[in-house]
């Protein structure tokens, strides 16, 4: 597994990917497509890219934003029994179109609507959980209030991120917010340690972009480096030294341990997966067992003190490159979810959400925090799995075809659009939050 690690070339972010990521050539190959694997270049592109100019011109298609779900005072409440994890994609014109992605300062290259995706048929749909269970839409006061008088941070890659971005379009479209702070420094910092207030509920959401969770140097912290260097026993440095301060924690990491990193405890290395080739003497430790280890420190760490305090480990949400280099204008271009029995998970996908379920109960049977502690699991990978459609593909950008199509151009096939696919996440988060203990 170790030899097909691809050395990022900083100076030339496009070029293509030509081989495929190693998991997938030593076991049977069926479904895999839909559990794509993100290319190292296209990690770099889509974490690190400068924040673009934004310009106050806007699709019509905007201005159609249907806020009726987010007003709604009182829905049914989600059942106790609901697994919400199982289900499918049912259309509903129109659902999905709640906010202005740009008021919320959402990235450019995730405001599908500004950038002018010319089909919007991913806004309308909704995710109807199976055996009849009712998701109910997203109710902005109603999350307020259950997390009210507290801070909701989320930790993790940029899939964590684009939950997080979601989670405050959706609160701040209803109610008025406020930044209290942003990373300076332009680039990766500015979209990836930020806090928001949403004062009339005393409620603060925070995101720390930690990759691999845990404490990382090298890659994360210089992009010009090629290898990551990550310390499983420590928590990450900004939310590390935030825990004691976080009430609800939405944990969510996968897509760089699977492409890879030297692994320590304390200054111990004990392994590397698919590292460069002078760490070939490193003892291959594969990315299952660093994510296992990254979540228990996290959990740990959060649960250090008997303050009550709720944890959410939230499950792999897959990219949709479906086999295509990240820098083909098609790698993805479906317009529809997939229907019911049309995909099935691929192992990877279900080893990684398996290893959240694992984790989550040995955390509960270690009886986390003295009991204080609520360990829950935010199941995402099949809702994910299965809306090829809800990425930005090649509308990362305003005029995107401004010069024309050209041969090799980047398209986003792991984060969703924003409005999209990745408010059903917080809808669910919602849910697990409104549940007694
Ligand atoms: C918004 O959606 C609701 C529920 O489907 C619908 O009843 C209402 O007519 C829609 N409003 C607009 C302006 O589209
Ligand atoms: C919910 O469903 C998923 C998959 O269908 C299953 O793996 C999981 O164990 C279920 N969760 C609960 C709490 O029953
Ligand atoms: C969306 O928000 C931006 C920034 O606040 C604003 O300039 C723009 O007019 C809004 N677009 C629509 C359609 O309301
Ligand atoms: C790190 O070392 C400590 C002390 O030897 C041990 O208890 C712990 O399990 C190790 N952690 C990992 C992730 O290997
Ligand atoms: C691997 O080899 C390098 C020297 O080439 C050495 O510095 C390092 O300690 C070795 N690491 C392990 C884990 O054996």
């Amino acid at each position: 597994m170790g030899a097909s690690y691809q050395p990022l070339d900083p100076h030339n972010h496009h070029k293509p990917s030509t081989k495929n990521p190693p998991c997938f050539l030593s076991k049977p190959v069926y479904t895999l497509l839909a559990c794509g694997f993100i290319s190292l270049a296209l990690l770099h592109l889509l974490c690190c890219s400068p924040a673009g100019t934004q310009r106050p011109a806007f699709s019509p298609l905007l201005q159609n934003i249907n806020n009726t779900y987010s007003f709604v005072s009182s829905v049914p409440g989600g059942d106790e029994s609901c697994n919400y994890s199982d289900g499918r994609w049912v259309w509903s014109p129109g659902y999905a179109r709640r906010y202005n992605a740009t008021a919320c300062n959402v990235k450019e290259s995730h405001d599908c609507l500004r950038n002018e995706r010319p089909d919007t048929g991913y806004l309308d749909w909704r995710w109807q959980p199976a055996g009849g269970c009712p998701l109910p839409a997203f109710d902005a006061a109603a999350f307020l209030a259950a997390v009210r008088g507290r801070h909701v941070a989320f930790i993790g890659d940029s899939m964590a991120r684009n939950q997080a971005q979601s989670l405050v379009c959706l609160l701040a479209s209803a109610f008025p917010s406020r930044l209290v702070y942003r990373g300076g420094g332009g680039g990766q910092s500015r979209h990836n340690f930020w806090r928001y207030a949403f004062p009339a509920h005393v409620v603060t959401v925070s995101f720390y972009w930690n990759p691999f969770i845990v404490k990382a140097t090298g890659k994360p912290e210089d992009e010009s480096v090629r290898e990551s260097h990550v310390h499983l026993d420590t928590p990450g440095d900004g939310w590390g030294a935030d825990a004691d301060t976080i009430d609800v924690a939405v944990l969510g990491a996968s897509h760089w341990l699977l492409n890879g990193a030297i692994y320590y405890n304390g200054s111990e290395a004990i392994g590397a997966h698919n590292a460069p080739p002078e760490f070939s003497n490193y003892t291959g430790v594969g990315y299952a067992w660093p994510l296992r280890m990254a979540y228990r420190t996290a959990v740990a760490r959060l649960s250090s003190s008997r303050r009550p305090r709720t944890v959410v480990l939230a499950t792999f949400s897959p990219a949709h490159f479906e086999g295509r280099p990240s820098d083909s204008p098609t790698a993805c271009t479906k317009m529809e979810p997939y229907g019911e029995g049309e995909k099935e998970l691929d192992w990877i996908c279900r080893e990684l959400r398996d290893i959240v379920y694992d984790e989550a109960e040995a955390a509960r049977a270690r009886g986390a925090g003295g009991g204080a502690t609520r360990i829950e699991v935010l199941d995402v990978t099949k809702l994910a799995a299965m809306r090829p459609d809800g990425h930005p593909s090649v509308y990362m950008h305003r005029d995107t075809f401004a010069h024309g199509v050209p041969e090799r151009m980047y398209s986003d096939c792991l984060h969703f659009c924003l409005p999209g696919p990745v408010d059903t996440f917080n809808e669910i988060l919602l849910q697990i939050l409104r549940k007694r203990r």
